[in-house]
C-alpha cells in the first residue's frame, strides 16, 4: 500500500498553554503551513460562539486547523461539519449511544454538550484562510460546571474512564485529514445519510440560538451544502452556518 502523507495534521504542534489556538492561527497564518493542527493542553482565553468564552482547562483537547487561501468561509462549511463527523467517529467508543450533532456543529452524548467547534476566517484580497477550532471535553470534569448555556458533559464523566488524549488526537487527525480529501473532491454528499442519523432532536422542536435571537424550529436533514433544513413557524426553510 501506498503511504500517503496526510494534508490535516502534515504539520502538528503542541504547546503546553496558550491564549486561543484560533487566534495564533488566524494571526499568525504566515508561520504556519496549510493543514497545520496547532493543539493546546491549555488555553487561557479559549474562544467560543458567540463571542462567548471556552472554558479550556487541562484534560480536554483544544485544537484548530489551518486552511489556507480559500476561496470563502462558506465554501468551506461542508469541512466545518465534515470536522464535527470525524469527532463523532472518534468518541462512538466512549459513548456508543445518545450521540448526536446539534446544529450547526455542537457534539452531544444524551443531551449535553461534549464538543464545540468554531470557525473563523480572515480574508487578505480574495483569498482566505480558514481556522476550524474543536475543544472537547474528555478528562476535565465540567458536569457541575453552573452558568453555562447548555449543560455540559466529558468523556470521562460519560463512560467513567480515563481516555489517553494524545492517541485520541492523533486519530481524530486521521480521520479528519480522510474526510478533507473527501471534502476536497467534492464528495460531502457521500456523509449526508450518516451526517442525518446523528442529527440532533431530528422531527423535534428545540430553541436555537441564531444570530443574537432564540428561535423555536425543527430540525429535518442536513442540506448537501451543508446547511440545515428545518421547519419554523410551519415553513420549510433553510438556515446556513452563517447565521448562526
Ligand atoms: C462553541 O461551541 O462555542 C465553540 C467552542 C470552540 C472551542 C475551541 S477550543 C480550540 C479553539 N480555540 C478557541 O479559542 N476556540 C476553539
Amino acid at each position: 500500500m501506498k503511504y500517503q502523507h496526510r494534508t490535516i495534521g502534515s504539520h502538528l504542534y503542541l504547546v503546553d498553554e496558550i491564549g486561543s489556538t484560533n487566534t495564533e492561527l488566524l494571526e499568525k497564518a504566515d508561520n504556519y503551513e496549510h493543514g497545520a493542527v496547532l493543539c493546546a493542553r491549555k488555553q487561557t482565553a479559549g474562544r467560543g460562539r458567540h463571542k462567548r468564552d471556552w472554558t479550556s482547562q487541562n484534560g480536554g483537547l483544544y485544537f484548530s486547523v489551518l486552511l489556507k487561501e480559500q476561496k470563502d468561509i462558506i465554501s468551506t462549511y461542508p469541512f466545518v461539519l465534515l470536522s464535527a463527523l470525524a469527532v463523532v467517529r472518534c468518541i462512538h467508543a466512549c459513548s456508543s449511544y445518545g450521540v448526536a450533532i446539534k446544529w450547526p456543529n455542537d457534539i452531544y452524548i444524551n443531551h449535553r454538550k461534549v464538543c464545540g467547534i468554531l470557525a473563523e476566517s480572515s480574508t487578505r484580497g480574495n483569498m482566505s484562510n480558514i481556522v476550524v477550532g474543536v475543544g472537547l471535553n474528555v478528562n476535565n470534569k465540567v458536569s457541575h460546571l453552573t452558568g453555562l448555556r447548555n449543560p455540559a458533559v466529558s468523556l470521562l464523566e460519560c463512560s467513567g474512564e480515563k481516555v489517553d488524549i494524545d492517541y485520541l488526537m492523533e486519530r481524530i487527525i486521521n480521520e479528519l485529514d480522510l474526510l478533507y480529501a473527501d471534502f476536497v473532491e467534492h464528495k460531502f454528499s457521500d456523509h449526508l445519510p450518516e451526517l442525518n442519523r446523528l442529527l440532533y432532536a431530528k422531527g423535534q422542536e428545540i430553541e436555537l440560538a441564531l444570530g443574537d435571537k432564540l428561535r423555536t424550529i425543527t430540525p429535518l436533514a442536513f442540506t448537501p451544502d451543508a446547511k440545515l433544513l428545518c421547519e419554523e413557524k410551519g415553513s420549510t426553510r433553510e438556515i446556513f452556518l452563517g447565521e448562526m
